[in-house]
């Protein structure tokens, strides 16, 4: 079996980024913007990453192999919000984008975090079905009116309790 864990992001993470972050593939997944972004675009998005440090920043490592990243994010009310890309698709439906944030979720109750939720395309079902397993619940959907690269997106959320 593959084993998965979470390790901190570092500089030499880049590259991955970039790459992903240029697949047509991933971004009709995520954000939808296909338009291919330059080199100091990359530079700019991934240092802001890097640097931000209220945030939690991992990569997903299978065996040895980066895979993808997850993210945990702060917001308003005691939320978080998360975000997963399995980058390299071969290792897409192998159960390991479930594994990756049940982690994720041990860490956060771990560091006293309750609420987290994330926003999904509605077509995305593999997405969805993988965060209703991790415990996520459907809440509604959100309209983007003036996105149009996603107009809509459904907000799950996951709440726990603390005994
Ligand atoms: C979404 C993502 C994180 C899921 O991780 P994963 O490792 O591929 O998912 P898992 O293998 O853990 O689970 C996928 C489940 O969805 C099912 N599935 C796959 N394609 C599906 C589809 N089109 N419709 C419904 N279910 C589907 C799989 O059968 C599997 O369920 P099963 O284990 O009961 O068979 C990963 O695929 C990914 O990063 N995709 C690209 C980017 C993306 O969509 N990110 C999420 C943005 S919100």
């Amino acid at each position: 079996m593959i084993k998965i864990h979470l390790r901190k992001i570092k500089p030499s993470d880049k590259n991955y980024f970039a790459k992903w972050w240029r697949d047509k593939g991933l971004l009709k997944l995520t954000s939808g913007i296909l338009k291919m972004i330059s080199d100091q675009e990359v530079n700019k998005y991934f240092q802001a990453i890097l640097n931000n440090k209220n945030d939690y920043n991992f990569m997903v490592i299978a065996d040895k192999e980066v895979i993808g990243h997850i993210s945990l994010v702060k917001k308003q009310n005691d939320w978080h919000e998360t975000q997963i890309v399995i980058g390299e698709k071969k290792y897409w439906s192998k159960g390991l984008g479930s594994r990756a944030i049940k982690i994720l979720i041990g860490r956060a109750k771990k560091n006293g975090i309750s609420k987290i939720y994330l926003e999904v395309r509605p077509t995305n079902f593999r997405a969805i079905k993988v965060y209703e397993r991790c415990g996520f619940q459907k809440v509604k959907i959100i309209k983007y009116s003036k996105n149009k690269y996603l107009s809509e997106t459904l907000r799950m959320e996951l709440k726990f309790q603390f005994h």
